[in-house]
């Protein structure tokens, strides 16, 4: 049997590594505090729990979901969208659900055309999701640097026009996993009028907008004259349901949108209907999501404090649930990771997202407040540097 290439070429998912090494070392007997992988381990609500008990015992008989989502779900959407962003979406062209945000991410690029040889633009630290897929599916990347200097974000006056029209799916991602970064209104409006004159898709990866400290990052759904955006939200992380699988896809483009649903169709990745049912008052419910940002920054608060004693440099930190840093002591993103983990923290190294990752790393803070404390602890006996 002959496999993929491109799959044994491969490597393997950077942060599945990580997760590796905590269970070696915990298998090892070590005391092993994880703050490398953003799954937030808050207990489950019950009114969550009880929804899902109550949805299944509805269940008369199990059906195949519909692919795209129930009008429920996708009106609910369609209702936090006009609240929050005053955008009206139509539930039949311009939504449907996915089950969990990743899927959806991955299969981007099988809906255009590459023959004509346009490229995949990736920021060099990303979700490292866009540039697997787009090696899947055999798409050339370009990638685009980002550091310190350029807040983290690509410098969109950098890129040559020559470069612009090879442009076919741009990945911006803001609030940014790794770096926290948060594109302005302006970044945005300037993006989607390249969009517009190289005539290419800007995928804006949505997972972190609703969890925020000062006011609420933009949005493409903020853009509602323009048809270049496609939004990806996610409710695992804003709303706790990592293993529930369960986010939506946007745009007000409707031929971008029937030709991901035609792709989409095929492929069986319908949401279950239970879970898009309890999956509902996550969106109506913007009370509960404002006290998610507000615990989440009460966790930021319990390690910011201690990590700036101890010398590191904190980047941004006012969205996600993610901190990104330095040390002018640990001069590389490895030190940094080992320098942790001999006192029993694991982080993930700045590398783990790309080429541009030295010298830093990423902590979370969606762990429990007692992990959290016991984090803190652990950091504030760190020795001089
Ligand atoms: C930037 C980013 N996008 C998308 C996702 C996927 O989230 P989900 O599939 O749970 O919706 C993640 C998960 O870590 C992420 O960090």
């Amino acid at each position: 049997m002959e496999f993929n290439k491109i799959l044994q070429q491969q490597k393997e998912y950077s942060l599945s590594l990580l997760q590796k090494d905590v269970a070696r070392l915990r298998s090892e007997g070590r005391d092993i505090i994880d703050l490398s992988i953003g799954d937030p381990k808050d207990v489950t609500p019950d009114n969550l729990k009880k929804n899902l008990i109550r949805e299944v015992e509805n269940m008369t008989h199990s059906q195949y979901p519909v692919s795209g989502g129930d009008a429920d779900y996708l009106n609910s959407v369609a209702r936090w969208a006009k609240r929050i962003y005053n955008t009206n979406l139509d539930t039949k062209k311009h939504i449907f659900s996915c089950s969990g945000t990743k899927e959806a991410i991955y299969k981007m690029p099988m809906l255009l055309d590459w023959s004509n040889g346009k490229k995949i633009f990736i920021p060099s630290l990303s979700y490292p999701v866009y540039e697997e897929s787009a090696r899947v599916f055999n798409v050339p990347v370009v990638q685009l640097p980002i550091s310190k200097e350029s807040q983290f974000l690509p410098d969109l006056n950098s890129i040559s026009e020559d470069i612009w029209k090879t442009c076919g799916l741009f990945w911006i991602n803001s609030p940014h996993n790794p770096t926290t970064a948060i594109a302005s209104k302006a970044y945005f409006e300037q993006l989607l009028s390249l969009a517009k004159r190289f005539d290419f898709l800007v995928c804006s990866d949505e997972c972190y907008n609703d969890i925020y400290y000062t006011g609420q990052p933009t949005s493409c759904l903020e853009f509602d004259d323009s048809i270049q955006w496609i939004v990806f939200r996610s409710l695992s992380k804003r709303s706790q349901m990592t293993g529930l699988r369960v986010g939506v896809v946007i745009s007000k483009n409707e031929v971008v949108m029937a030709h991901l649903k035609k792709m989409r169709s095929a492929m069986g990745v319908g949401t279950p209907t239970f879970i898009q049912k309890v999956a509902i008052p996550a969106w109506d419910d913007d009370i509960s999501l404002k006290k998610s940002s507000e615990i989440y920054k009460q966790k930021r608060d319990i390690l910011l404090p201690v990590l700036k004693e101890k010398g590191f440099q904190i980047f941004g930190a006012d969205a996600s649930f993610y901190l990104w840093f330095s040390h002018p002591k640990l001069p590389t993103s490895q030190a940094l990771y080992d320098y942790f983990l001999d006192h029993d923290i694991v982080i993930a190294p700045g590398y783990a997202f790309g080429s541009d990752g030295e010298p830093y790393a990423r902590m979370v803070y969606c762990e429990t407040i007692e992990t959290l404390e016991k984090a803190k602890e652990k950091i504030s006996k760190f020795r001089p540097l």
